[in-house]
């Protein structure tokens, strides 16, 4: 073997910018324009499911994307019974053993990425780009922690419940189900009732590639499902990733219901600041805002929230950011041109919307360009505020607040930042270099971007999580994160 090779390499992708790859992936992917999937429990005992229900597309409302069925409390009970014998086996197995079928589930998610494009496209309402950067994180997930798995010293605790979030439908859904297992742990996996139709062919997938069914099992349905999960004894461990609020109320529930050194993994929301001072090269600083507040319509945890740009700049600024954001193109997410596609349903719109009413009634609003009529689309908007103590919640969609800031106030606005209590991404554009240091050691955020977008973590290279209301740690796609996972090292082994 060649002793200077990396034991792992993340995936190549897919590289939209060649026609040649492009036209083979448009007319594989075109295969999957008018298919419908299906998603059910897939408990130990077989596939059940209760309330078939339409999965919809969200730029396309009235265009069924396929149906789910929600797990019923006999198959939450089901999958609870057979989850810890499932657990038993997968752990009695070498871990070289249990990082193979990851690989080789790494391996049926490349050769599947045609179909899982477009489900990215019409389930989630994902662009190409980002459905691209979906997939290869997915891929990464798998391949990372199947390599990780052969450091770590201490044994698996048992059933996980991995309860995840529609935003990044098989990118965060697979992280944390590989996680679990490639630590050696049986799953019980909840995904986001508005993306049930991904995870179960990611499930699928994974079962092919020889994950056995008792040790990972799906369970469709909305918060109650995961509700229950977080209340029964037999789970030894929770890994979430959603908001703050439900992370708190998984907290609560589990100190009530699991055993004491139960441990919750939680990777919630996040009030994301940039700071531009007037040293920053005004065309890269708006080439990345753009990027941070809008790109997948700003339904990124990492998204940039709250902008501060010294004044002396402001103007000049803000005027190609608008400038800007006139080029945007929203659209349906499955075509090329297409920048900005839409919000996830109905309700998250119309919470975005309600918002930008809200602060637009007081005269705050600064800039907002067209969005199409039909489907979920919210045009992206610019308020001006304060600063990030006037915003009272995470807004969860293509919003940028802005404020502006002299020289002498660049302390306030930290501490302003941090008195927030979340910590997730913190972006800065700046030419000093004395700055950086004093401006980044001093934000609490679990990613700070210098003179670059603040989205878009690389799985092996840039571990991801925050800190305070936004998560707990260890970041995911790091070193330290499978450690969570697993339970006290044997007495004799090195603490
Ligand atoms: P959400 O909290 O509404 O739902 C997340 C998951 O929790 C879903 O599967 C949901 O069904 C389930 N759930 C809801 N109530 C529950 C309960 N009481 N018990 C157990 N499970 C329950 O979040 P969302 O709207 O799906 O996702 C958006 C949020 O996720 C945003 O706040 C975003 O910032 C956050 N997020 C964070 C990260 C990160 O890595 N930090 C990544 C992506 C998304
Ligand atoms: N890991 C995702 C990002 O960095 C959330 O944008």
């Amino acid at each position: 073997p060649d002793l200077y090779a990396p034991a792992r390499v993340n995936s190549r992708g897919w590289d939209l910018t060649d026609p040649v790859e492009l036209a083979a992936l448009d007319a594989a992917r075109g295969k999957w324009r008018g298919h419908a999937w299906e998603a059910a429990p897939h408990i130990a005992a077989g596939v059940h499911g209760t309330h078939r229900q339409d999965v919809t597309n969200p730029a396309h409302p009235d265009e069924v994307v396929g149906h789910s069925m929600e797990a019923s409390e006999a198959d939450i009970a089901a999958a609870l019974d057979a989850a810890p014998g499932g657990a038993a086996d997968w752990a009695a197995r070498p871990v070289a053993d249990r990082a193979a079928a990851l690989n080789r589930a790494a391996d049926a998610y490349e050769a599947a990425a045609p179909e899982l494009f477009a489900l990215c496209a019409r389930e989630a309402g994902k662009t190409m780009p980002d459905a691209v950067a979906e997939l290869r994180e997915a891929v990464d997930f798998l391949r990372y922690y199947a390599t990780e798995a052969a450091r770590l010293e201490a044994p698996p605790r048992g059933v996980f419940a991995c309860i995840s979030p529609w935003n990044f439908p098989l990118a965060i859904f697979t992280g944390q189900v590989s996680a679990a297992l490639a630590a050696g742990n049986a799953v019980i996996a909840k995904p986001a009732e508005q993306t049930p139709l991904i995870a179960a062919r990611a499930v699928q997938l994974m079962h092919e590639a020889g994950v056995p069914r008792a040790a990972l099992q799906l369970l469709p349905g909305g918060g109650a499902v995961g509700a229950a999960l977080t209340r029964d004894p037999r789970i030894a461990g929770v890994a979430f990733t959603g908001s703050t609020e439900t992370a708190q109320k998984i907290h609560a529930a589990m100190a009530r219901h699991l055993a004491p050194d139960a441990p919750l993994i939680a990777e919630t929301g996040g009030l994301n600041a940039m700071i531009v001072d007037s040293t920053a090269l005004p065309e890269q600083a708006v080439r990345d805002i753009v990027m941070s507040a809008f790109r997948s319509a700003g339904q990124r945890c990492s998204a940039l929230r709250m902008l501060y740009v010294q004044q002396d700049v402001s103007e000049r600024l803000l005027e190609m950011l608008f400038g800007a954001m006139e080029a945007l193109r929203l659209g349906d997410p499955w075509d090329h041109a297409t920048d900005v596609g839409p919000a996830i349903d109905a309700a998250a719109k119309a919470g975005i919307e309600a918002h930008v009413a809200a602060l637009a009634a007081e005269g705050r609003l600064l800039k907002r360009v067209a969005a199409p009529a039909k489907g979920h689309f919210v045009a992206p908007a610019v308020l001006q505020l304060s600063g990030i103590e006037a915003l009272e919640r995470e807004i969860f969609g293509p919003v940028l607040h802005v404020a502006t800031f002299a020289a002498h106030e660049i302390d306030a606005v930290i501490d302003a930042i941090n008195a927030r209590g979340f910590g997730l991404t913190f972006g800065l554009h700046t030419r000093i270099d004395d700055r950086v240091q004093q401006v980044v050691s001093r934000i609490r955020a679990g990613n700070s971007y210098v003179n670059r977008n603040q989205i878009g973590a690389i799985v092996g290279s840039q571990p991801f999580g925050g800190e305070g209301l936004s998560g707990t740690g260890p970041k995911a796609g790091g070193p330290n994160y499978l450690r969570r996972f697993a339970g006290r090292p044997a007495s004799g082994c090195a603490a």
